[in-house]
């Protein structure tokens, strides 16, 4: 195909343009304009090559093709919410799939997946389950940490055992199924860890301090991973993905969702997160995942100047107090 000369755009522009009505003809006569056009196509030539440096630098250079026959994927808290959606959509896609979760599944599992009731924060229980794991099915090739618990309460009022199980959850449990199933990973040099964290790994709101503290503590141990399994494992066939949603309406926030219009914040569906997750996992390619798209500057937000920073985190946390003061006068 010939590429059209500049005169030949420019008929094309003129003639498009006389089909407008006069005034945004003048509108995009407008000296501005091609300014603005200018630094629109900067901008996005500069996303473009952000993404592609992002993934350039965190795939160090190559990506594995997905084959169900190869892998071998271990969901975390699959009976539930999001876990469940990525737990469904990923065995629709023909991969085999392992649960781990603490409660069973209240549904018919699908044929390619298999569960096994397990607490992930106790590492003796935990490894008996690995080991039962291993015989049945093999080494998992890709673990997803999905599990996860979220109570609410101030940091004076909520009880210490939760503070505690949220960490032990959210956090130290990811430490433990890692050193379950990395070895195994590391030694054939492929294999995903992928991580669900949240957009709490970015933004701490008042009650649920706890909540955010194990979020960015799990956004810190997927970076730390990723750099062990380069610079000492030397295993860069060994993929490290995170995932931050919003609010997802699954159990866990029923009670936020319950309030209906009085929680003002967008809640995703758990088919949109999941999908997003599951892509992922079959790119074989590591990266970090926030949800909605169009929230990615919540990433940026602790290099913003302070007094923007207090502004964002007091406009979300208000949300959640001005719903906590209509739940106690209803
Ligand atoms: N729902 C949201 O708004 C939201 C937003 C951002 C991130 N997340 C994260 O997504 C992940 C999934 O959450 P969800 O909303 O689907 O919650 P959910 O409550 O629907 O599911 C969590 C699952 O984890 C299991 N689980 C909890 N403790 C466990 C333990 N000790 N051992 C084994 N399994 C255990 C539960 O039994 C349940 O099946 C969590 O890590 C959560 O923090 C959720």
């Amino acid at each position: 195909m010939s590429i059209p000369s500049l005169a030949v755009v420019q008929e094309w522009t003129q003639t498009a343009l006389s089909h407008l009505p006069p005034p945004a003809q003048q509108a995009l006569l407008h000296p501005l304009v091609p300014k603005a056009l200018a630094a629109m196509l900067a901008l996005g030539f500069l996303r473009q090559s952000n993404r592609a440096l992002n993934t350039l630098s965190l795939n160090n250079c190559f990506s594995t093709k997905w084959d169900n026959a190869r892998e071998l994927v271990l969901l975390t808290g699959g009976c539930s919410g999001i876990g469940k959606q990525v737990m469904t959509e990923l065995a629709g896609q023909g991969a085999r799939v392992v649960i781990i979760d603490i409660q069973e599944p209240s549904f018919k599992l699908p044929p390619n997946v298999s569960f096994y009731k397990s607490d992930i924060t106790n590492s003796v229980t935990l490894h008996t389950t690995a080991e039962q794991i291993r015989k049945d099915h093999g080494n998992p090739t890709v673990l997803i940490n999905n599990a996860g618990v979220g109570h609410d309460g101030s940091i004076l009022d909520e009880p210490e055992s939760k503070i505690r199980q949220t960490f032990e959850v959210n956090t130290i449990s990811h430490f433990l199924m890692v050193r379950e199933f990395l070895p195994a990973m590391i030694e054939k040099n492929h294999g995903h860890v992928v991580t669900v964290a949240s957009m709490a790994s970015f933004v701490a709101l008042g009650e649920m301090v706890d909540y955010c503290c194990s979020k960015a503590s799990a956004l810190a141990f997927h970076e730390g991973l990723g750099q062990e399994l380069k610079n000492w494992y030397k295993a860069p066939g060994v993929k490290t993905s995170v995932i931050h949603p919003l609010w997802v309406r699954t159990p866990m926030i029923q009670q936020l969702t319950e309030a209906g219009e009085q929680f003002k914040q967008p809640v995703m569906t758990v088919e949109r997160v999941g999908h997003a997750i599951v892509k992922q996992v079959l790119s074989g390619k590591s990266g970090q995942v926030i949800l909605p798209e169009n929230y990615w500057p919540a990433s940026l937000i602790r290099a913003f100047p302070t007094w923007l920073q207090e502004k964002a985190r007091t406009v979300a946390s208000m949300d959640l107090r001005r719903l906590r003061d209509w739940q106690n006068k209803a």
